[in-house]
């Protein structure tokens, strides 16, 4: 077992926060690990203390390292940490943003480390949100304490936003930045919580899917009954499901729900050859996932589809028998969550709309159907010319060594939106997580040498800000 990193050691420009960086990485993995060890799962009631602790953690090492005004915001749901530090006269603000709560671990049986004990193996460290997003709150930790201690001060002016809420959609953060607008002022926000390109490719995200996740409910008798006695007099629940399932997409996969692509902006010329540049291997994306074969909607390539295009999936699918063997009834109930994942200028709640609408006038007489707004958010889309971006794309090559490419994610972070609408800010989006890091999933890991990198590009594209854009 060795934590050698893959990469050549990162250099952040400066050789005394390098050589500070060097001589402390034992102590400030050691203190990173701390984190990943609280389970702040923030989907879960039983996990709300964890969340608490993570936040306190979180802001013990923020006035540990010389942050001010450090803070922690009753809500109503998770709490928010602020911090700031203000003192580079005539140099720019920067809003820098991450989250400290985690997906769920479910299947736990697939992991082969607790999740919550991290596991470092072959410059990896494996623990449920060790990538998404821990390695942000972390690497914006580090690179912060490795310029105040060495310099005693940082480049840019910069506030800090942890947020606890961002599996779960943000609920309370957008009301947070409403009520905060006055301490939140800056010329940029660095959405912390995206990630490297495929190949571990260092990366800038330029757009991001939104998201409407819905719940079909379809109910049928009052309870399960006998399917001998009643089969074939009434309609059955979950196959009137099925049915309305196989009613939302041809099977090519495009959606057939009247109304869904009015508002998407078409790829044009230099999207399509911007996704055609990338360095992507389809056979080697297919053979990771060990699927057969890759589909989707004709004309478009895997990139384009992964990220350009929306989409419409079941998350979840239940109702009547699942034990072992047989058990003759008609269920009472079937239930699916569906989303969609929306590119611009799709609106959310009017794929909502659309969505319900069309279940319901699909939905087979006999049964009642139900369908319900789970949460939404909006795609986004940064112009590629961004010079705050351009300025991270630069710091990234310098720092690793290897040239950064700027591409589109499928995934989603709802509440971007808000700080482009509400604060009136430029949003950069960035991270290091590898692409195959296993986010939500189980054995999620962080690569060290990009975590170690990550560090490093943040005080060299900080110190790259110094003098503005
Ligand atoms: N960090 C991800 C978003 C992301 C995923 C960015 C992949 C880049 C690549 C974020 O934590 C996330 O998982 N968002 C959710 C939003 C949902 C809970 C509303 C998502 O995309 O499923
Ligand atoms: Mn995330
Ligand atoms: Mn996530």
């Amino acid at each position: 077992v060795s934590d050698a990193p893959a990469r050549p050691a990162a250099s952040s420009g400066d050789h005394a926060i390098d050589r500070f960086l060097d001589e402390s990485r034992d102590r400030r993995l050691e203190s990173w690990k701390e984190l990943l060890r609280i389970p702040s799962v923030s989907a879960l009631p039983e996990h709300a203390a964890d969340c608490r602790r993570a936040a306190e953690h979180v802001a013990a090492t923020l006035r540990r390292i010389g942050m001010e005004h450090v803070d922690i915001s009753d809500t109503g749901g998770h709490p928010i940490v602020y911090a700031d530090w203000l003192h580079a006269e005539g140099a720019p603000t920067a809003v820098a943003y991450a989250h400290y709560d985690v997906q769920p671990v479910d299947p736990v049986a697939e992991w082969h480390h607790p999740p919550f004990e991290p596991e470092v193996a072959d410059g990896r460290i494996y623990a449920r949100g060790a990538s998404d997003d821990k390695s942000s709150v972390g690497i914006l930790l580090q690179a912060a304490e490795a310029l105040l201690a060495t310099r005693g001060s940082l480049p840019i002016n910069l506030r800090f936003v942890f947020e606890g809420e961002e599996e779960t959609t943000s609920e309370h953060l957008e009301p947070w930045l409403a009520a905060n607008r006055e301490r939140l002022g800056a010329d940029v926000a660095l959405i912390c919580d995206s990630g490297f390109f495929a190949g571990n490719v260092p990366a800038v995200t330029v757009g991001l899917r939104g998201i409407m996740y819905a719940q079909i409910d379809v109910r049928g008798p009052f309870q399960d009954v006998h399917s001998g006695s009643y089969g074939g007099a009434i309609e059955n629940p979950a196959n009137a499901l099925a049915r309305i399932i196989a009613g939302l997409k041809d099977p090519d996969g495009r959606v057939l729900i009247p109304g869904f692509y009015d508002d998407v902006v078409p790829l044009s010329d230099a999207d399509r050859a911007a996704y055609a540049a990338l360095p992507f291997d389809e056979d080697e994306f297919r053979g990771s996932l060990e699927v057969p074969a890759l589909v989707g909607e004709p004309g478009y390539t895997v990139l384009e589809r992964r990220s350009g295009r929306p989409t419409l999936d079941v998350n979840g699918i239940w109702g009547g028998f699942q034990g072992e063997g047989s058990k003759t009834i008609i269920p009472g109930s079937a239930h699916a969550k569906v989303s969609s994942r929306l590119v611009a200028d799709q609106d959310p709640e009017r794929i909502f709309d659309l969505l319900r609408d069309h279940v319901l006038r699909i939905a087979p007489p006999g049964v009642t159907v139900e369908v319900r707004d789970l949460g939404s958010g909006r795609p986004t889309l940064t112009p590629i010319d961004d010079p705050w971006a351009r300025a991270f794309a630069t710091a990234l090559g310098e720092t690793f060594g290897q040239e950064a490419v700027f591409v589109r994610e499928g995934g989603s972070i709802p509440f971007v939106a808000a700080f482009e609408t509400l604060l009136g800010l430029p949003v950069v989006i960035l991270g290091f997580t590898p692409p195959d890091g296993n986010f939500h999933a189980p054995n999620e890991w962080m690569d060290l040498a990009n975590f170690e990198g990550g560090v490093r590009s943040m005080v060299r594209y900080w110190d790259g800000l110094a003098s503005g854009v």
